[in-house]
This record gives C-alpha cells, sequence and structure tokens, in this order.
C-alpha cells in the first residue's frame, strides 16, 4: 500500500488539539482529512475548511438548542438575540480582546479572510476617493488582491521597489509621497503599506530597525502604515520577541489565524478604537459581518494561545530541509541558507531541462520506481513560484517525519533526473 504524505501550499491538513480552552467549543483533530471538528456543549459540528460552505453540520445534526445559538446562514434571523445565543456571540470579543493585548493595540476586529482584512485597513486609512497607498511592487495587496483597493475603494496605489529581503528603499518611498497635494492634480498620500513576513521574498523577516525609520518617516509625512501581517507570528518567532514589539511601529495590522497558526479560518485586524469602529462598518459593508463568527473564533483562540510556539519547529523543519537539498548528489539545488529565515523556501533548480513546473509535478506524483526505492510512495505538494523558483511552505501538520520524507523524495527525483539524462545522452 502506498503511503502519501504531503507538504503542501493549498492543501492543508488542520490538527487542532484538544486544549484548557475555555470556550465550550474544542476542536480536535480528524486525521488524514481536511476536516476539523468542534466539539462542546453536547454539539459536534463538522468542520470543512477548503470549499465547504461556511458553516457547519454535525454528523447527526446539531441539536435544536445548538442551532438556536449558532443561527446558520439558512437560519431566519430578526433583531438582536438574546438568552443562549449570546453566549456563542460573545466569543469573538474574547478573540479581539486577546489579539488586541498581543498586538500592544486598543482594539482588534475577527474577519473571515487576510484579503478582507487588508481591504478594510485601506478603506478605513484612506477615507476619500482618490487617496493613495503606497506598497511594495511584489506585496501580496499589490499582486495576488485583484487590486480591490482600487476596484472596491477606490484608492490609488504607487509602488516602490521590493528588495529581496521584504524591505523597500525608504527615500525612493519618499519620492512616491505626493508632495504637490493639495494641488489638484495629485492624488494625497495617506498610507504606506508592509508585508511580514515577505510571502513572495520567501518568509524574509522585516528588521525592526527598517520598521523603526519607516514610521519614523511616515509620522513626518503624516502617513499611517498598516502591515500585512498575515505572517507576523512567525516574524515575531524569528526574532524571539514579543508580536507587540514589531508592530509598535504599525497604525494597524492583519494577522491570518489559518496558515502557519493552523486555524480553519479567519483573521484579525488591529488598530485604534476608533480605527477598529469604522472597520466595523466597512466589514459589513463587504459582507463579513459573520453571525457565527463566535464558533469560528473558538479555533481562532487556540490559533493565538497554543500554535505561536510551535511555529519554531516550521522554521526548523524548513531550514533542515534546504539544507538537504544543498547536500543532494547529485547537486540539482540551489538554494541561498541566509535568505531562510522561517517557514517558506524558495529554492531553484540547477537543470534548466526541468522546469520548477514539471519539478513539482514529479514531487507530487508516485511510480513505481520510487515505491521500490524508498519503500513507499511520497506526495510532496510545492508550488511553481515567481522567477523560476519552487517553493515549500511548513505549518501544522507537516512533522520532522514528514520532512525528511520529503529529502527523500527530493533527492530520489533528483537522482532518477540525472539517470535519465544519461539514458537520453
Ligand atoms: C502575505 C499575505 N497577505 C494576505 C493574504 C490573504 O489571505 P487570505 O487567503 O486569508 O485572503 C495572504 C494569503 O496567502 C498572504 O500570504
Amino acid at each position: 500500500m502506498h503511503c502519501y504524505r504531503y507538504i503542501t501550499v493549498q492543501r492543508r491538513r488542520h490538527e487542532l488539539q484538544s486544549t484548557n480552552d475555555s470556550s465550550s467549543f474544542t476542536p480536535v483533530l480528524l486525521p488524514q482529512t481536511s476536516s476539523c471538528v468542534l466539539r462542546g456543549s453536547g454539539a459536534t459540528v463538522l468542520w470543512v475548511p477548503a470549499g465547504g460552505h461556511g458553516i457547519s453540520r454535525s454528523h447527526r445534526g446539531p441539536p435544536q438548542r445548538y442551532r438556536h445559538q449558532t443561527r446558520s446562514s439558512h437560519a431566519p434571523s430578526h433583531g438582536r438575540g438574546r438568552g443562549r445565543r449570546r453566549c456563542v456571540r460573545r466569543r469573538p470579543y474574547e478573540l479581539q480582546k486577546i489579539a488586541a493585548d498581543m498586538f500592544g493595540m486598543e482594539a482588534a476586529l475577527y474577519v473571515p479572510t487576510g484579503t478582507m482584512s487588508n481591504l478594510i485597513a485601506v478603506m478605513v486609512h484612506c477615507r476619500e476617493r482618490g487617496d493613495e497607498m503606497i506598497v511594495g511592487d511584489l506585496s501580496h495587496i499589490h499582486v495576488y488582491e485583484q487590486g480591490g483597493s482600487a476596484q472596491l475603494a477606490g484608492v490609488h496605489s504607487a509602488t516602490v521597489t521590493t528588495l529581496s529581503d521584504g524591505t523597500f528603499d525608504l527615500d525612493q518611498l519618499i519620492s512616491k509621497i505626493r508632495h504637490g497635494y493639495p494641488d489638484p492634480h495629485y492624488p494625497r498620500s495617506r498610507l504606506v503599506c508592509v508585508e511580514n513576513t515577505h510571502n513572495i521574498q520567501g518568509g524574509r523577516v522585516l528588521p525592526l530597525s527598517f520598521l523603526q525609520e519607516l514610521r519614523s518617516v511616515a509620522d513626518n509625512f503624516g502617513l499611517t502604515v498598516h502591515m500585512d501581517g498575515a505572517r507576523v507570528m512567525n516574524a515575531a518567532v524569528a526574532l524571539g520577541v514579543q508580536p507587540s514589539a514589531i508592530l509598535q511601529h504599525c497604525h494597524s495590522v492583519s494577522v491570518c489565524l489559518s496558515k502557519g497558526l493552523g486555524a480553519p479560518v479567519g483573521t484579525v485586524l488591529g488598530g485604534s478604537k476608533d480605527f477598529i469602529q469604522r472597520a466595523v462598518r466597512a466589514r459589513k459593508a463587504l459582507g463579513g459581518g459573520m453571525r457565527q463568527s463566535g464558533v469560528l473564533a473558538a479555533a481562532g483562540k487556540i490559533a493565538l494561545s497554543d500554535m505561536i510556539g510551535r511555529m519554531k519547529e516550521d522554521h526548523r523543519n524548513t531550514k533542515s530541509f534546504a539544507q538537504a537539498l544543498l547536500q543532494c548528489d547529485p547537486p540539482m539545488y540551489q538554494v541561498d541558507l541566509t535568505t531562510v529565515e522561517s517557514n517558506i523556501l524558495r529554492f531553484r533548480l540547477r537543470d534548466a531541462h526541468m522546469s520548477p513546473a514539471e519539478f513539482c509535478e514529479r514531487m507530487a506524483g508516485i511510480d513505481e520506481e520510487e515505491v521500490k526505492a524508498l519503500g513507499q510512495g511520497v506526495q510532496v505538494l510545492m508550488f511553481p513560484h515567481v522567477g523560476g523558483t519552487v517553493r515549500a511552505v511548513w505549518h501544522l501538520g507537516i512533522s520532522e517525519e514528514d520532512t525528511q520524507l520529503a529529502i527523500q523524495k527530493a533527492h530520489f527525483v533528483a537522482h532518477q533526473h540525472k539517470l535519465k539524462s544519461i539514458r537520453a545522452a
């Protein structure tokens, strides 16, 4: 029988183990599936993260009492809830309070996704149509969010060149600020966005000195600073500091509870009280004000309380995989170890005869030769990435043992490729 293992960017196996969490719904692991179960108060909620339909069905159907508490999106709901339902609704507030304290910010807001969270931040910071934000040209906000800030918020973007460490040149930033405003030819520069860790640049951690200097430039020119901190907890772990030590330099932050933190869903947006009050309105307008968020927040609380510490493991596994690629015989992989700082690895293939897409396909596929050589089939999901690189990401559910299997597979693929080239020559 083949054994299938996954290292994956898109398909994740979420493991959320039982804890002493004070909420009455406790996520537990459903092995080998993409599902997670929330248990408590006599109800069992099957939670299907990818492609699921939001909230939740029980195996046997939740008790009537629970249905009333959660109010699925199909249930009629009029006016503000009372009684039991309130205890479920209260829970996002606990999560938001925990998050705000952790971020060192006045308030926080639970939203469905990182993309929506970033968009809300842009909408709140840039209040007038035609306001401008300055972003890195390789930032997630600029590259992967469909220009939502322009489409939906009427906000114009100017870009600065993203450097290989995820920062940008502050003189270039200053040159992009619209010093001509209020001349009617120009938009008004309001906001600068940073990303930490930097996704496209391979999980690079922004240096605290950069953030400090950036904030001082922003203060000088009356700009606000938003951090797309989808993976800022990885940055905090990599630097060995509290998240608030990073976030003290920002006016707002968006932190994903999924990704490395392993919650099935959710992002928390942090900022000042006034910022969050306005964010609540923007979230509602974008359709993100979910009645069901109390149940989802139970997993989010565990993500913040229990999952940050274990990120070290992801960073360690990422590094050992990177080192093993360099030691591969035959030499097929190019890695700059100095750039491996968190849970994302980008590497190149030395042989132009194998493209990143072919390589990823090979890592994901299993053939008989492999089963014979390794004693089992190992399926590793990676991603052909920008600039001819391959991207691999470690997260909850990818163990040291999985990493060793992925190393074996990468070495096997290199070996097989060499034999093929020899035969073809
Ligand atoms: C840096 C960064 N920001 C924002 C997002 C968007 O998050 P979501 O997929 O929850 O919308 C991602 C997703 O990969 C990301 O990597």
